[in-house]
């Protein structure tokens, strides 16, 4: 396994977390979701319209590593580089690596991918990123990287979720009914405006970057804590996090009543419950780049004609120009009828 080099990281307000902290946090909640959401991802990889089996697979914001693992288990002749700007996800995730015996098969990098210059990423034929574009400043800038990296046959899989899960049904707990969608909307207003594309439509954007949806996927999940014993930690750490952002938003009779769920030694904890469920929605955008076949005859024509015909040419190559817009946004169109058709 190669080890991280540093790279551009430059903290900022949007994208990687702050201090170590914060970090070792947010840990804790991806190896809970990674744990709980394990079929669902596999499901995933298993629906992604892969041309054939990755070889070289790129995972962009892997935290500590829930892509990256069941990435490597699907495709055994895989590597991945997996790419983060924390240090601490990534050293976990190296951890793992080695307990796993899969240390020879995997890449980290730590990257501020809102740096405008990326390390070489290589040419992957699989790039994946999980919860990770929506932290980005400017995500439309990476998916134009990603393009740029992306091999002739690759596909880019983008996995957001809808918004953050829910655990509690909304006429608990007694005495508070409703009390985790009001947390939620209370903190509403600041997190957009920390991270404004959480929740975005991104196959706009992947086909404003010169890509072409090739499948969508919404995955309603709900999953009870009789099925899965790490909902009731998972469901503790989310509401540890909002009990925390939400100290000077919420009223006092909230804030009592989480810190009544989040004291593990009470009857009333989160953790005694058995009337939990996740709820999630995981959407899926599976992109590449425009048809290559056609590229190959554009090449063909551009060797074969005049220098000024060739110049046509160069510009209907440009994923930019009007031209090459006008005729992706049909093909994404078509594209998009049948993703929406195929999704679950
Ligand atoms: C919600 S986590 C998702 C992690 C992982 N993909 C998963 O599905 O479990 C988002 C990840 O993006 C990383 N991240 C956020 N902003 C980033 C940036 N500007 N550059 C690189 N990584 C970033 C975070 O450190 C974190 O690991």
């Amino acid at each position: 396994m190669r080890t991280t080099t540093p790279h551009q990281h430059s903290p900022h307000a949007h994208g990687p977390t702050a201090h170590p902290h914060a970090d070792a946090i947010q840990a804790q909640v991806l190896d809970l979701d990674a744990k709980v959401m394990a079929d669902q991802v596999d499901a995933v990889i298993e629906w992604m319209p892969v041309r054939s089996a990755p070889t070289r697979i790129v995972d962009l914001g892997a935290g500590t590593g829930a892509g990256t693992f069941a990435l490597l288990h699907a495709f055994p002749d895989a590597v991945v580089t997996a790419v983060d700007s924390s240090a601490e996800h990534l050293e976990l995730l190296r951890d793992r690596a080695r307990r796993d015996g899969l240390d020879d098969r995997i890449r980290t990098l730590q990257v501020d991918l809102d740096a405008a210059d990326w390390p070489d990423l290589g040419r992957p034929d699989l790039v994946w990123a999980s919860a990770s574009m929506h932290h980005l400043a400017d995500p439309d800038r990476a998916l134009r990287t990603v393009r740029d990296a992306l091999g002739d046959k690759g596909l880019f899989v983008v996995l957001e979720l809808s918004g953050l899960p829910r655990f509690l049904s909304p006429d608990t707990p007694e005495g508070r009914p409703g009390l985790e969608e009001r947390c939620h909307a209370a903190l509403e207003p600041s997190t957009s405006a920390r991270m404004p594309h959480r929740g975005s439509d991104w196959a706009p954007k992947l086909t404003a970057a010169g890509l072409e949806v090739a499948a969508h996927l919404a995955l309603d999940v709900a999953i009870d804590s009789t099925e899965n014993e790490a909902i009731g930690p998972y469901a503790l750490a989310a509401l540890t996090g909002l009990r925390r952002a939400g100290a000077e938003l919420l009223p006092a009779e909230d804030l009592a009543a989480l810190d009544e769920l989040l004291d593990t030694t009470s009857p009333h904890s989160i953790l005694s419950r058995s009337d939990l469920t996740l709820r999630t929605t995981r959407l899926v955008w599976a992109a590449r780049r425009p048809d290559t076949d056609e590229a190959d005859e554009a090449d063909e024509a551009d060797e074969a004609d005049e220098a000024d015909e060739a110049d046509e040419a160069d510009e209907a190559d440009d994923p930019f120009s009007p031209a090459a817009e006008a005729a992706n946004c049909e093909r994404v169109l078509g594209s998009r009828r049948h993703g929406l058709d195929s999704a679950v």
